[in-house]
């Protein structure tokens, strides 16, 4: 099934888990992704962001490749804009047939990101589609954000950002940063910010910079209320050591079974994650209570 991102976070806000949003950029990957959501009987999300469009996802071939496997599977799935930069963007994914839009407005003065995020709700509410903003600001682990605390999300300023918005899911600044970290390094997120913001907003959380940031780490950000979860390096990451490691084993590889090895890895690895973040077997009749009486 196709469905909003609002549809999908309310239910994992209220059951206490956190559904993965994996940056998909080609036919493979958004297979892949959707169909370990299947097996596991998962809610998941798609997406794409206006780099990736540029160089190889195209909206006009991405969306309804992507709405087609969507309305074919058992499970619920979205389609995200991921950072959508300008209004410009947003008006281009809604048009797209993208079932929710992130507009990141997190680099501007907070009054600049109200006004913005907020236009945003009003078309994109008008159309069924949902939204997402982001308060703080997520950087880069390679510039060391992930430890500079002034970008990390103030609750106060969140309490005010959600009434004056309408926003249906937050993405909030805790210590994660985007790409790859130091090697070896683990991030340290700021979990008591997080309970605070989970106890003022009560609303679905959202965690940026998913990749590297460790097992451990992640179960407690679900555990402290962030219901989705960006992932994006690290799904590449299994694609290309899937690929190193088949070449070697095998160097005369073509394309075809490269492309498949890159397909099952990235399958697999979604499916571990989802198992970590306790998304699996939400759409699942029990075989011993299937109601038939046959
Ligand atoms: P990573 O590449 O660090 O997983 O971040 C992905 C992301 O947050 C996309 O919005």
């Amino acid at each position: 099934m196709y469905v909003n991102m609002k549809y999908l976070l309310d239910n994992a806000n209220r059951d206490g888990y956190a559904v993965m949003a994996v940056n998909s950029v080609n036919m493979e990957m958004a297979r892949a992704v959707i169909e370990a959501a299947e097996e596991l009987h998962s809610p998941i999300i798609v997406q794409f962001g206006v780099g990736q469009m540029s160089k190889l996802a195209h909206p006009s071939e991405m969306v309804p490749m992507i709405k087609a496997m969507a309305e074919r599977a058992s499970v619920p799935v979205c389609l995200n804009l991921d950072h959508g930069p300008s209004l410009e963007a947003v008006v281009e994914a809604i048009h797209w047939g993208f079932s929710n839009v992130m507009l990141d407005a997190s680099s501007l003065p907070f009054e600049e990101n109200v006004r913005r995020s907020r236009m945003v709700v009003d078309l994109a509410h008008a159309k069924g589609i949902s939204v997402e903003a982001e308060l703080g600001h997520v950087g880069q682990a390679a510039d060391g954000d992930d430890n500079r605390d002034d970008l990390y999300t103030n609750v106060a300023q969140a309490r005010e950002f959600v009434d004056r918005t309408g926003v249906d899911a937050l993405a909030v600044a805790i210590g994660t940063a985007h790409g790859n970290y130091p090697k070896g390094y683990v991030p340290k997120l700021d979990f008591q910010r997080l309970a605070e913001l989970k106890a003022e907003l009560k609303m679905p959380l959202v965690l940026h910079g998913g990749s590297g940031s460790g097992e451990e780490n992640i179960r407690k950000a679900v555990a402290g209320g962030i219901n989705k979860i960006n992932v994006c390096t690290d799904a590449f990451h299994a694609a290309e050591d899937a690929m190193k490691a088949k070449w070697e084993e095998a160097p005369g590889t073509d394309y075809l079974n490269i492309m498949m090895t890159a397909e099952a890895a990235i399958k697999k690895f979604v499916k571990d994650y989802i198992r970590l973040i306790g998304s699996n077997d939400r759409y699942i009749f029990e075989a011993a209570d299937n109601g038939s009486k046959e």
